[in-house]
């Protein structure tokens, strides 16, 4: 167990230098990518990245593209997040479905993986279940919530 040696400080120094460089390179590379992906749909919220193809369906061929996709459905957990949704309603001048239902238990608004929400951004009088068959949120231009039947057709937006 002897002590480190002057040789292995300078190596060590020279890789420490190496990774920096590395690591710089790797920065500029990552925010590029982050532009491209994000271009033109698309927004960054902390880790979570919400983007859209342009695609319109129904709630089910929607949340399966998005699981396709290795995402899922728009599931805004804030306001900064619903912000970013409502962005990409209003350049794409068309409503998204979120991936938030209450099919399990009418009046019981779930994200996809069963947990029940934990911040809602409702349409005053919203939800209303309207003829006893709205089940799915839809996504207002104002970012505001309305439940809406699942058969309706929305704008896919999936976060990865
Ligand atoms: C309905 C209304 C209602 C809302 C329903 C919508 P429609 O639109 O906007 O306020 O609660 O979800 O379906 O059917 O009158 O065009
Ligand atoms: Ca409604």
């Amino acid at each position: 167990r002897g002590a480190i040696g002057q040789t292995e400080v300078n190596l060590m120094k020279n890789q420490v230098t190496a990774l920096e460089g590395q690591l710089k390179a790797l920065q500029a590379s990552f925010t590029k990518y982050q532009k491209v992906a994000t271009f033109p749909g698309g927004r960054i919220v902390g880790n979570k990245v919400f983007i859209t193809s342009g695609y319109e369906g129904n709630f089910d061929d929607l949340k399966q593209r998005c699981q396709q996709a290795g995402g899922q459905l728009a599931s805004p957990r804030n306001s900064a997040e619903n912000t970013a949704i409502k962005d990409i309603v209003v350049l794409y001048q068309k409503s998204a479905f979120l991936g938030i239902t209450d099919i399990q238990t009418e009046g019981t608004f779930r994200y996809l993986n069963g947990e029940t929400i934990v911040y809602s951004n409702w349409q005053a009088g919203e939800p209303n279940n309207d003829h006893n068959q709205e089940d799915c949120v839809e996504v207002y231009s104002s970012g505001k919530w309305n439940d809406k039947s699942c058969g309706e057709k929305q704008l896919i937006i999936c976060e990865f």
